[in-house]
């Protein structure tokens, strides 16, 4: 069991809910680094679902995820209020990012993996690097952090899909910019399959080097069951254990996709009857 310590919708228009879960879990407030995520499950009769620790406050033994409501287990959260409790967390699991002076470092990300990437932009600036900061959400109403990444980068640019907020257009498209303009060091990217897909083709032909975080469907999160796998660089890895970071050029895109498809007819029989 986990206490919910505060639970704050950040976004909740157009079908969208995004909110931010600040939970009791001081074992893992201490350990967690950049990179790493928990597992957990909302009730006894349930799933567990794998969530990004975007902060940890060691003092207080507080942890802060931020999440997307996309099925069953993401909405039982959304209804969750202070006092309540998680059935079970488990964490910090994965391996952290890595985290030097690189130089020049681009953060790529979009719609909930702006979430994912704040940590990492953090500790990226105080590592010493550059920071350039590429967000993008389809519109306005659903692009969050913007004033906290902003805060942990360098420069920031702000995209939206429909114009409806500075920029029009895709990340990649500045990322295409920026590359064209001077070297960069590393790339690093977390948002939707489509978007990390395309920034590894975006810079596979500048040569730079790029890491993504996977969002691979994970069902025990610890290395037992090998719902995570996927194929980089002809390997089969788990993605719980052996990510959820890989070289984004040696990803095995089209066979992620279609893995992660695997259950969604079932997803939405299960979410009607839990209605
Ligand atoms: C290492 C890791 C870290 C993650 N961190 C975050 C985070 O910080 N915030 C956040 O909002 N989400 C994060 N995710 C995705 C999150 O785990 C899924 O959204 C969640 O499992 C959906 O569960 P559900 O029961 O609500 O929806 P389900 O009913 O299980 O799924 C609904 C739909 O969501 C999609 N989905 C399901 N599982 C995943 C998945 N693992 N990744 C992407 N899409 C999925 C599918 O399209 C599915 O049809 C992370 C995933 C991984 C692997
Ligand atoms: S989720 Fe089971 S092996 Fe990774």
């Amino acid at each position: 069991m986990a206490k919910i310590i505060s639970y704050k919708s950040l976004v909740n228009v157009h079908n969208t809910a995004i909110g931010r879960l600040d939970v009791g879990a001081a074992d893992i407030a201490r350990k967690a680094k950049p990179g790493q995520f928990v597992a957990l499950m909302a009730r006894e009769n349930g799933e567990r679902i794998p969530l990004t620790i975007v902060e940890n406050d060691e003092a207080r033994g507080i942890i802060t995820l931020i999440f997307q409501e996309a099925g069953l287990t993401t909405s039982l959260l959304g209804k969750l209020k202070s006092g309540d409790s998680l059935y079970s967390i488990v964490g910090p699991l994965g391996h952290a990012t890595e985290i030097k002076n690189f130089g020049k470092v681009i953060i790529v990300g979009g719609g909930v993996g702006l979430a994912e990437i704040l940590p990492v932009a953090r500790a990226m600036k105080d590592a010493g690097n550059h920071v350039t900061t590429i967000i993008g959400a389809r519109n306005k109403d659903i692009l969050i952090l913007e004033e906290e990444l902003k805060a942990a980068s360098s420069e920031l640019y702000v995209t939206t899909d429909d114009g409806s907020y500075k920029r029009k257009g895709f990340t990649t498209d500045v990322l295409t910019e920026l590359l064209n303009k001077e070297k960069y060091d590393l790339v690093y990217a977390v948002g939707p399959i489509p978007m990390m897909k395309r920034v590894a083709l975006v810079t596979k032909g500048y040569g730079v080097k790029t890491i993504v975080s996977l969002n691979a469907l994970m069902v025990d999160a610890t290395g037992m069951c090998g719902c995570c796998r996927v194929t980089v660089g002809g390997e089969l890895k788990f993605s719980c254990v052996d990510g959820p970071e890989f070289e984004a050029h040696a990803v095995d895109w089209e066979e992620l996709e279609k893995r992660n498809r695997i259950y969604a007819g079932k997803e939405k029989h299960i979410c009607k009857l839990n209605q």
